[in-house]
C-alpha cells in the first residue's frame, strides 16, 4: 500500500471585529507616518485589532471550531482530530503552552496539544511537521493553527517600524490521510533557519536571556524590534530560494503554478519574489491589503480567503511561502484544498468555561 500524504479536508478562520484604517492607527497612536506611505511601501491599508480581554487562545479556539465544521461539511462529523499544533509567537501565558488549553475548549479531551514558535514561518513549519506525523503513521488526523495578537502583546504602538505592518487573527486546517492527487494534499516543502540573524527581528527582554522586568532591561524592550529593510532583503532571499527547491523536489517548473500564496508581510516583498519565480501578477493571492501581516495566521487567512472567494480553484497547483524571525522560512507545494471555510468570532474564556 502507497504511503499516504496529508490532505488538508477543513479550513477554519476568527479574526477580531475591530478593523483599524491606515489613518486611524497613526491618529490613535501620534505616529510620524502618513497612511499613502504605508499604502505605497506596504500594501497595507487596515488591520484586525483584538482588544485587550481577547487573547491568541480566544481565536485560536474559534478558528479551530470552525476548521472542524468546514470538515464536517464535507466529510461528515466522523473526523475527530487526534492532535493540536499551535503556531503562535503571542501564547497566552509564557507557562504553559496555549495549545492544550485550546485543544480543551474545542472539546477534545485528552489530546496531545503543542505550540510551535516560528514567528511568521510557524504555519509552513507546523503543516510539515503535521505531515510527517501522518506519513509515519503516529497521529491521522492533526489540528494546525496559526494564531496571533501582536497588536495587544509584541507591538509598541508608538514605533512606527512595526506599528504599521501588524494585525491579530487566526485560521485553522484539519488535516487526514490520502493521496498526492487529490485537493488539498500536501506535496513536498522545505524549510530552513538562520540564527546567525536573529536580532534582525527580535523581542529583547521577556526570556530568560534578559527577564522583564530587570534592572538591565530598557522600558520598551519587550516590545519586537526590527530592522526593516534587512529583513525585507532576507526575506526576498529565503523565499525565492526555498520556493525553487520546494518546486524542483515536486517536479514542477515555476509555470506550472497555478496559485502562489505567501506569507502577508509586505505587497513589496511578495511581487519581488513571485516576479523573480516568474508567476504572474493573477496567481498571486493574498489579503494583506485589509488583514496586514497576521505572522502564523497569515497564511492560512489567505488560503481561506482565496478558498471563500474560489479564486483558486479545488486542485489547483499552489506554492505556499513563509519567511519570518528566527531567521525562519520555508516553502511548501500543494494541490488547493476543496473546502468551504467556516468562520467564528473569537470567543472568551469565560464562554468556554461551564
Ligand atoms: O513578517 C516578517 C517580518 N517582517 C517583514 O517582513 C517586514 C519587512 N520590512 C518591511 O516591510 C519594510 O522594510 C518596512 C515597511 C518596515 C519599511 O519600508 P522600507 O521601504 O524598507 O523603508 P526604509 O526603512 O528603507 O525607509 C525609507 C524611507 C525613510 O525616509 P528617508 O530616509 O528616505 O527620508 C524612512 O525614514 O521611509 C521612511 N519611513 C517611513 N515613513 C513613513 C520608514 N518607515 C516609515 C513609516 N512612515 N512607517
Amino acid at each position: 500500500m502507497p504511503t499516504p500524504t496529508a490532505v488538508l479536508c477543513g479550513l477554519g478562520t476568527s479574526l477580531p471585529d475591530r478593523s483599524v484604517t491606515n489613518d486611524q492607527l497613526i491618529h490613535d497612536n501620534n505616529l510620524d507616518s502618513d497612511p499613502r506611505w504605508i499604502l505605497e511601501r506596504t500594501g497595507i491599508q487596515a488591520r484586525r485589532m483584538a482588544d485587550t480581554h481577547t487573547s491568541t487562545g480566544d481565536l485560536a479556539s474559534a478558528a479551530g471550531t470552525a476548521a472542524l465544521h468546514s470538515a464536517a461539511e464535507q466529510a461528515g462529523p466522523t473526523i475527530t482530530p487526534d492532535i493540536v499544533l499551535l503556531a503562535t509567537t503571542t501564547p497566552d501565558h509564557r507557562c504553559p503552552a496555549t495549545a492544550p488549553a485550546v485543544a480543551h475548549r474545542i472539546g477534545l479531551g485528552g489530546v496531545p496539544a503543542l505550540d510551535l514558535s516560528a514567528a511568521c514561518a510557524g504555519f509552513v513549519y507546523a503543516l510539515t511537521c503535521a505531515k510527517a506525523l501522518i506519513t509515519a503513521g503516529i497521529y491521522t488526523h492533526p489540528l494546525i493553527i496559526g494564531a496571533e495578537t501582536y497588536t495587544t502583546t509584541l507591538i509598541d504602538p508608538h514605533d512606527r517600524d512595526t506599528a504599521i505592518l501588524f494585525g491579530d487573527g487566526a485560521a485553522a486546517a484539519l488535516l487526514r490521510p490520502g493521496t498526492d492527487d487529490e485537493p488539498g494534499a500536501l506535496l513536498t516543502s522545505t524549510l530552513g533557519s538562520d540564527g546567525a540573524r536573529a536580532e534582525f527581528a527580535h523581542v529583547p527582554a521577556g526570556g530568560s536571556r534578559l527577564p522583564f522586568p530587570a534592572p538591565t532591561a530598557a522600558p520598551r524592550d519587550h516590545y519586537l524590534r526590527m530592522n526593516g529593510s534587512a529583513v525585507f532583503t532576507q526575506a526576498v532571499r529565503r523565499m525565492t530560494a526555498s520556493a525553487l527547491h520546494t518546486l524542483a523536489q515536486t517536479g514542477w517548473t515555476t509555470n506550472d503554478v497555478e496559485a502562489y500564496i505567501s506569507h502577508q508581510a509586505n505587497q513589496r516583498i511578495i511581487n519581488a519574489v513571485a516576479d523573480r519565480l516568474q508567476i504572474p501578477q493573477p496567481r498571486r493571492h493574498g489579503n494583506l491589503r485589509q488583514l496586514g501581516n497576521t505572522a502564523a495566521a497569515s497564511i492560512p487567512l489567505a488560503i481561506a480567503d482565496a478558498a471563500d472567494t474560489r479564486s483558486v480553484k479545488p486542485g489547483a497547483r499552489t506554492l505556499l511561502t513563509g519567511f519570518g524571525a528566527g531567521l525562519a522560512w520555508g516553502a511548501h507545494t500543494m494541490l488547493f484544498p476543496d473546502a468551504r471555510p467556516h468562520s467564528q468570532p473569537p470567543r472568551t474564556h469565560h464562554e468556554d468555561t461551564p
